[in-house]
């Protein structure tokens, strides 16, 4: 006999009102109840409509959720750097609302270039305050596809080339992310290196590269960080497309990592609906508006009805779906959201900060000094081009956006002249629409001033009126670079070459004749050559996109108000001949050949490829310069050590100059004579320090399994052989000034 409704009544006689709803209440809209238990409640009450309903679409950014049982639509908004502007329902037309502009935080490679995972979580937190501001339940980020190519158009998006780098920021930016009551969706699952054919290239990885190079972040992101979701990749992986890939999502991620989140497609990325039934996918996301259309809706419906998909296959999901609206509270109700408060623009502005990378600086220029300066001339399209709104569905309206000219001109405040010329062509900025709001969200005038100043130029007198401005000041601050114009750093297709475009290295070198003390700061989210300039110019910082404190970070780098500590997280190559996918010049690998490309360069992906062919890079993965300096000593390298760990290794860092600066300590594991094919040496451990002049403080790195390991196909699990490896610390992958033996006794496995 069920007594739920005696016991109720019972309640209801003796204290009425609220407790007895209380007790009324289904379990599912019980916050204390466990999350499964939640979800089982639920699931019984569902007709087969309302399952479907959670399993697709129903607008451009949300499922339908059960108006009739309190389950509201989930909503999800791109993307890594910010909550995206409000699009229509069914197109990609913006809504044109006024109510939707957010913080602009700096691209995620930019967040890799702090190399500090303590940042990332401060970076997701902003993005689940605001994404909650918003009424948004999953956030489609953090990219981490690894940087196989420089051309990659997505370069920006993701957090650079090496694995373990990758996997940190990633887990930082989930946890910061689901600590604030929303979803991270980790993307693109897998193997998407590329835009050029995204939507059909399919990608033939070795097993090892794959777990090693490609696998590895998301892994992290699943085990370590319990992200809810995970977005499948527009591209095919072994013949099967990755929305609806076997060993992709049911063999690795499902049964393997045990992921118990939700797998959505990316916006047109299924193709069949028994693939999507049976082969992973659990929530379909499109471009087109016929949502009843959708593989996993009316065909689904049809297929169950004629027994060709037992129903468990869509109970699956719709728990899947369920699971992660439980688990941030998406029932209950979250607290209230903030958008652009005074913490989420500090925030922005110490990522910006801390993720520029000083490349050069002889003889040292910077960091400027303002009172030996009379006149500055600015030059470039970067120093006051918006990029807030480019490259696609990363794009944002920021509240406002400070450019280069902007927070240098803010800086220097009347202090020096500064003149500003545009110096190249490049093509019209597109919509750039930044609104400027104070903290109480009261908007003010708009923040930019209106661009092309100089747009009745041709591109010859242009450049002379740069090199003529370049020459009447006392410095130049030429901020070059790309721009998310296609073809540059953009989603939908790749960069083509590695120069800067619009006759940029050619005006850079007119310019530095003109004056030697010229600074070139690079606004790019990729790799670029530097030729012919790079010998002729004192100082280069590379400012990826810095977001919408940008200029105030890069002012007060110049002027030295703060230490750059930003590294770098992907080679820089001297040409595109200088990197693995491009090496051979095949169209085999890339952007591929009859419709597949082939990593055949393995596990040599980025500093790996320079390492095991002795290729000298422009700027080596890890590199980046201080305003101080940094002595190393003290190497000891400990067996075990917390956490299962097999080694601790323990040095000293102290600051040998005369400021305060931060320094990476980074470690490679180098495997001495291995018996398998290893990588050189690999990135497996680092720590930001922060440290004032003179200061010395020890570092303790500690290295589990996995940081000997390689994936040994045949047993289907990571290996860490017997045998010496090599520890080398210091603060590039090729400027190591410590090194120490570390040997292994026996074996060690791990899955
Ligand atoms: C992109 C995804 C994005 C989605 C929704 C796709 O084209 O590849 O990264 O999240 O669109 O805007």
């Amino acid at each position: 006999m069920n007594l739920l409704p005696v016991f109720a009544l019972s309640l209801l006689l003796c204290c009425p009102g609220l407790r007895a709803q209380e007790a009324l209440k289904p379990r599912y809209l019980d916050p204390a109840a466990p999350v499964d238990e939640r979800v089982e409640d639920l699931l019984p009450r569902l007709t087969l409509d309302e399952k479907l309903g959670l399993v697709h679409a129903d607008s451009k950014f949300c499922t339908a959720g059960v108006p009739r049982l309190g389950i509201p639509k989930m909503w999800m908004s791109d993307g890594p750097h910010g909550v995206r502007e409000e699009l229509s329902l069914d197109s990609w037309r913006p809504a044109g609302r006024t109510d939707d502009f957010a913080t602009w935080m700096p691209a995620s490679i930019a967040l890799a270039s702090t190399w500090n995972p303590a940042l990332a979580v401060a970076y997701g937190g902003v993005l689940a305050d605001e994404a909650r501001a918003r009424n948004k339940h999953i956030m489609l980020g953090p990219g981490v596809n690894i940087q196989r190519s420089p051309l990659n158009g997505r370069t920006f998006e993701y957090l650079g080339e090496d694995p373990w780098l990758v996997s940190r920021m990633a887990v930082g930016t989930i946890r910061g992310m689901q600590a604030g009551d929303v979803a991270a969706c980790v993307k693109h699952f897998a193997v998407n290196n590329q835009e050029v054919d995204r939507g059909k290239v399919n990608v033939e990885v070795d097993e090892r590269a794959l777990r090693e190079i490609y696998l590895p972040a998301f892994e992290a992101a699943v085990r370590e960080a319990g992200a809810w979701a995970l977005m499948g990749a527009y591209n095919k992986f072994r013949g099967q497309y990755c929305c609806h890939n076997a060993t992709l999502l049911n063999r690795v991620l499902k049964e393997e990592w045990g992921f118990r989140g939700l797998v959505m497609s990316d916006w047109g990325g299924t193709h069949s609906t028994a693939e999507a039934v049976r082969d992973g996918l659990d929530l379909e996301m499109g471009t087109r508006s016929a949502y009843q259309d959708y593989y996993l809706a009316r065909p689904f419906r049809a297929g169950i009805e004629k027994g060709e998909y037992p129903l468990a296959l869509l109970d699956d999901k719709v728990r899947r779906n369920l699971r992660v609206l439980f688990a941030i509270k998406g029932v209950d109700g979250r607290p209230a959201g903030t958008i652009n408060t005074r913490a989420h623009q500090a925030a922005a502005r110490r990522v910006a900060e801390e993720g520029m990378v000083l490349l050069k600086n002889s003889p040292t220029l910077l960091p400027l000094d303002l009172s030996t300066i009379k006149r500055i001339a600015v030059i470039g399209d970067n120093a006051l081009r918006l990029g807030a709104l480019g490259g696609q569905s990363s794009g944002m309206k920021a509240f406002y956006e400070i450019t280069p000219l902007a927070g240098l001109l803010a800086y220097v405040a009347g202090r020096a002249d500064v003149t500003y010329s545009l110096g190249v062509l490049a093509p019209q900025h597109q919509r750039f629409e930044a609104l400027a709001f104070d903290v109480t969200g009261a908007a003010l005038a708009p923040a930019q001033p209106s661009p092309a100043p100089e747009s009745t130029l041709n591109a010859a007198e242009l450049a002379d009126r740069a090199v003529a401005a370049a020459k009447a000041a006392d410095v130049v601050v030429f901020v070059a670079g790309l721009n998310h114009e296609r073809n540059q750093d953009t989603e939908s297709s790749d960069r083509l070459a590695l120069e800067l475009p619009y006759g940029q290295p050619e005006l850079i070198a007119r310019v530095a004749a003109a004056n030697p003390r010229t600074i070139v700061v690079l606004v790019a989210g990729s790799p670029v050559t530097m030729d012919p300039w790079l010998e002729q110019v004192p100082a280069v910082l590379q400012a990826w996109y810095a977001g919408m404190e940008g200029g105030n970070a890069l002012a007060s780098i110049l002027f030295g108000d703060a230490n750059p500590s930003g590294r770098l997280p992907c080679t820089f190559p001297r040409r595109l001949a200088d990197t693995a996918a491009h090496a051979s010049g095949l169209a085999r690998h890339y952007p591929g050949e009859a419709g597949t490309v082939h990593y055949d360069e393995g596990l040599l992906v980025g500093y790996r490829w320079n390492d095991a062919k002795a290729v000298e890079p422009l700027f080596p993965f890890g590199f980046g310069l201080s305003y101080t300096t940094f002595g190393y000593s003290g190497l000891n390298i400990l067996p075990g050590g917390e956490g299962g760990a097999l080694a601790t290794v323990e040095c000293e860092v102290t600051n040998t100059g005369t400021r305060a600066g931060a320094e990476v300590v980074q470690l490679y594991v180098e495997p001495v004579a291995p018996a398998v094919a290893r990588p050189v040496r690999e990135l497996k451990g680092f720590d930001k320090v922060l440290l004032q002049p003179g200061e010395k403080r020890t570092v303790r790195l500690a290295l589990g399994p996995r940081a000997f390991s390689y994936y040994s196909v045949e047993r289907k699990a990571w290996v860490a052989a017997a045998g010496e490896y090599r520890i080398a610390i210091g603060r590039s992958s090729r400027d190591l000034p410590l090194g120490g033996l570390f040997v292994l006794a026996a074996p060690v496995e791990t899955r």
